[in-house]
């Protein structure tokens, strides 16, 4: 972007875009569930079924060494009584909660006018559960992530590709191979907020804190 745009015109266009689509589901807090978890599930089930693209994608913000805010895209890989994510635990995110296991979690569905935060705590999860989540990636997949640590400066484009070739064959020769550092991180979640824009300029907001077994709701002004 050249640093000479006229800001007006940038601000017009931001104006002027795309609103929400205008039907858009409801959120009725009297009608919401005990369990907060199980109304996450039901409105992945409803983004998929709507076509929403990807929408599994969700924002995971981390406190980061110097205790700033770092964030950054990564796919949920299940919902049961926590968030599940796979990573590097070497990788910038992967030390981050090491050191600091405080997380949010962020997913935004412009199609269906839903927000979704969670905020908790994120743990490694069973060996077992990491080995099943690499080994079903993709090869290609599996081979960078085991080619260059995450995250690496990326100095030299032909060592990297060399690396990149020979995680390849190492990935061919041995299908069950999943490297020490291949984390798939549980969020347990001590709040979830749900946000529904309506067909008009109104939003529904509904917070759910965890109280020891239970929860209790709440409803936001928007
Ligand atoms: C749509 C999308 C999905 C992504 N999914 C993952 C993922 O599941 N795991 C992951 O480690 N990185 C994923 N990434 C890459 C991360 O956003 C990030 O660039 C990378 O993990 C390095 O983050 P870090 O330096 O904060 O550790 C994804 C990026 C996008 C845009």
């Amino acid at each position: 972007m050249s640093s000479d745009a006229p800001a007006p015109a940038l601000r017009d266009r931001l104006r002027g875009a795309k609103p929400p689509h205008p039907d858009l589901p409801a959120l009725v807090a009297d009608e919401s569930p005990d369990d907060p978890r199980s109304l996450v599930v039901d409105w992945l089930i409803d983004a998929v079924d709507a076509g929403v693209a990807q929408p599994q994608a969700m924002v995971l913000s981390t406190v980061d060494t110097g205790g700033g805010a770092a964030a950054r895209v990564v796919l949920l890989k299940d919902v049961d009584d926590a968030f599940w994510f796979a990573s590097s635990s070497l990788s910038p995110k992967g030390r981050q909660i090491g050191a600091d296991p405080r997380v949010a979690l962020t997913f935004f569905w412009s199609e269906r006018g839903r927000q979704i935060r969670v905020v908790g705590r994120a743990v490694a999860g069973p060996r077992a559960a990491s080995e099943a989540d690499f080994t079903s990636r993709h090869p290609d997949s599996r081979a960078g992530a085991i080619a260059v640590p995450q995250s690496t400066v990326v100095d030299d484009p032909e060592e990297a590709r060399r690396s990149l070739a020979a995680a390849r064959e190492r990935i061919a020769a041995d299908d069950d191979f999943v490297p020490d550092d291949w984390t798939a991180y549980r969020v347990e979640p001590s709040s979830i907020e749900f946000w529904q824009a309506t067909s008009g300029r109104d939003q529904v907001r509904l917070r759910y804190d965890r109280d020891g077994d239970g929860w209790t709701r709440a409803s936001l002004w928007p």
